[in-house]
């Protein structure tokens, strides 16, 4: 079974001239005097997989909240397909599944009625509910254990579920924060793999945090490193790898624009080549 996308209000077919999946510009959020995120700057094309990476702290949950208008911008905007996220939230929330950091799923719910409460949310005509829940469930291969309760369900299937959830409103942009923390590389394959077959069916775009350098590598179009509330590189794993030096890992990449400032290796060598990377490994470990 799939998603039907005809009976939903983001379901027109992609046209050449699409504004962005996400469009944001100057994003700026306080928590009072401190700066969660500072002049963000991302871009996601229409299909795209991006990977927004950073350190414990970045800003990345700070500023997909914004992005899903949970939180208002000091400054700057977002903008889901055009449609200008803290102008008009309701419209953007209709184009946008969410898959938050904190566990999202009540356990007291059966997997079928935690799918059932998004779809009411998310206003989902009521016509088209009952249908539309079989069909998240579905594609997440749930259709087998929706009525039994979500706590007895794997940490796995547990993240399936909150997949399904964010699915049932047929996004046209899928947000995950850190859809696989905690998971065994089994169940973390699973998520993943489900992901991947979305963005195929269905051409969804998906900005994805995670802090597995290892898969961001192999499954994301383009990243976007964040260190203290700021994009400081972006561009293609293989390219951000290339310029480091032929043997770098994308872990390498992460530490060379988030970890050298962490490291304070103080050397002034934060842009340098691979070797300087290495340099300020070896420096962050003995920091510590
Ligand atoms: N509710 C809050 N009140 C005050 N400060 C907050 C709040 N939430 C986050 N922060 C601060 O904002 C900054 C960004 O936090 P955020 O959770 O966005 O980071 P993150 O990149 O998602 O980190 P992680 O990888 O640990 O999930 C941090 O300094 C954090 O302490
Ligand atoms: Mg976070």
């Amino acid at each position: 079974m799939s998603i039907d996308h005809s009976v939903s209000p983001a379901a027109s077919a992609p046209a050449r001239d699409d504004p962005p999946a996400l469009d944001v510009r100057g994003l700026t959020y306080r928590f009072g005097a401190k700066t969660a995120v500072d002049s963000l700057d991302l871009t996601l094309a229409p299909g795209e997989i991006v990977g927004l990476l950073g350190p414990n702290g970045a800003g990345k949950t700070t500023a997909i909240r914004v992005i899903v208008t949970l939180l208002r911008p000091a400054a700057g905007s977002a903008a889901v397909f055009g449609v200008d996220a803290a102008r008009q939230p309701i419209r953007a929330r209709r184009l946008i599944g969410y898959v938050p950091q904190m566990l999202s799923a009540d356990s007291g719910l059966t997997g079928r009625e935690n799918v059932a409460l998004f779809a009411g949310l998310f206003d989902v005509p009521r016509r088209h509910r009952r249908a539309r829940v079989d069909q998240a469930l579905a594609a997440m291969g749930l259709t087998d254990v929706a009525d039994r309760l979500a706590r007895t369900y794997s940490g796995g299937m547990v993240r399936r579920l909150e997949l399904a959830q964010a699915l049932v409103n047929a996004p046209r942009l899928l947000i995950l924060d850190e859809p696989t923390v905690g998971l065994d590389p089994i169940a973390r394959d699973s998520v993943w793999e489900h992901v991947l077959r979305l963005r195929e069916e269905y051409g969804m775009a998906v900005l994805l945090t995670t802090h597995y350098m290892e898969e961001a590598d192999v499954l994301c179009d383009r990243v976007a490193l964040m260190h203290a509330g700021r994009v400081r590189a972006t561009g293609v794993p293989g390219e951000l790898k290339a310029a480091l030096g032929p043997r770098a890992s994308l872990e390498d990449v992460f530490r060379h624009h988030t970890g050298g400032a962490l490291a304070g290796n103080g050397n002034g060598n934060e842009a340098g080549d691979f070797r300087g990377v290495q340099h300020t490994r070896r420096a962050a470990s003995r920091v510590g």
